[in-house]
């Protein structure tokens, strides 16, 4: 009994890798099985670098779920490019490095099950409204664009003609909630690093948990820049070699922020203790290689979740309990607890 368990474990665990039909050459195509009886099965088609001259769209396989085309110098996306059979059962596909222009606002309207878009790497300057509308992205990488501007906009419903209406009046109203969700809310992760952005984009009301704005041009933060993004759990605006200024309150509403990296911005020589409002879930702040070597006093009243600090030149600080005091009469004082730090005269 005990072997039949084990063996059917053992089948549940199995992945096989064999080989696939129609595998367009210079592609790699991979089918991995597992489940019991190889019920579940993933196909990652991987065309990696493959000749510029290729038909699109490239042939792949029907059930193909993981398929990487970068690096093949595709151009501007175009209507039919991405619209070829197998392509809408794409959970994932890698479109990096492929001097995109353009995106056609119908280009990915196929891939009703795309949860990762990688498009760094690309020459884009903007993306039409709706282009990502309706598809149940999670992730997407814009990272090594040119975006001067981000519009949330490339997450919402497609409108067909004109604005969709809605007529509450003469109803209890029970739940506006999926109204408002026409909105592509799973987007969690957003990548737009190393783009030409000149200010913290609005993206209020979007279910983010990630976000990195590196290495924009962004030359300050202003009080409520990330007001409404309330799932935000790792916010990393590091260098920003023109950021001058946080504002206080900018990092109002960042309610669930754990990790905030705001390294390697040179620029930034200070912060005031109202900058750090809000932050009450706040684990880990990277200063390090920013121009802020001490912080301001009672930092420990403003981050209640604190645990550790990196500030310039390799002074890290992290939390301890300050031991207690024997008090005769008291016994055990209540423990305090301090941020020490590696640098002798630097107490928080
Ligand atoms: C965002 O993009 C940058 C640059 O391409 C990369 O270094 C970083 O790892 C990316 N972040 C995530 C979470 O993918
Ligand atoms: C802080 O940022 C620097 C530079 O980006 C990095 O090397 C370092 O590992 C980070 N420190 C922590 C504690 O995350």
């Amino acid at each position: 009994m005990l072997l039949l368990l084990c063996f059917g474990l053992s089948m549940l665990a199995a992945v096989q890798s064999s080989g696939v039909k129609n595998c367009h050459l210079g592609c790699r195509c991979e089918v991995e099985s597992f489940g019991l009886f190889d019920s579940f099965s993933l196909t990652r088609v991987d065309c990696r670098g493959l000749a510029p001259s290729t038909t699109m769209p490239i042939p792949i396989p029907l059930d193909t779920t993981h398929l990487d085309l970068s690096s093949i110098a595709l151009g501007p996306l175009s209507e039919t490019m991405l619209a070829g059979p197998g392509y809408t059962t794409l959970v994932s596909l890698d479109i990096s490095s492929n001097r995109i222009t353009k995106i056609n606002p119908n280009a990915l309207s196929k891939l009703r099950y795309l949860e990762t878009l990688d498009l760094s790497h690309n020459d884009l300057v903007s993306l039409s409204p709706s282009c990502f509308s309706g598809l149940p992205l999670a992730e997407v990488d814009l990272s090594h664009n040119s975006f001067q501007e981000f519009d949330m906009d490339v997450f919402a419903t497609k409108v067909n003609g004109g604005a969709v209406s809605v007529d509450l009046s003469h109803n209890k109203l029970v739940s506006v909630s999926t109204i408002s969700h026409g909105k592509a809310l799973h987007i969690q992760s957003l990548n737009l690093s190393a783009n030409q952005l000149s200010r913290v984009p609005t993206l209020a009301g979007l279910p983010l948990r990630y976000l990195s704005l590196d290495s924009n041009p962004i030359t300050r933060i202003t009080e409520g820049a990330f007001a409404q993004l309330k799932d935000l759990v790792h916010l990393s605006i590091s260098s920003l070699h023109e950021l001058q200024e946080i504002e206080p309150y900018s990092f109002k509403g960042l309610q669930s922020l754990q990790v905030l990296d705001l390294s390697n911005n040179h620029k930034l020589k200070t912060l005031s203790p109202a900058v750090f409002s809000g932050l009450n879930s706040l684990q880990e702040l990277n200063l390090s290689g920013s121009g802020v070597v001490s912080l301001p006093n009672n930092m420990l009243t403003h981050l209640p979740s604190i645990k550790s600090i990196t500030l310039g030149r390799g002074i890290h600080c992290w939390r301890t309990q300050k031991q207690g005091q024997f008090h005769p009469q008291l016994g055990q004082v209540q423990h305090n607890e301090v941020l020490n730090c590696n640098v002798e005269g630097i107490a928080l």
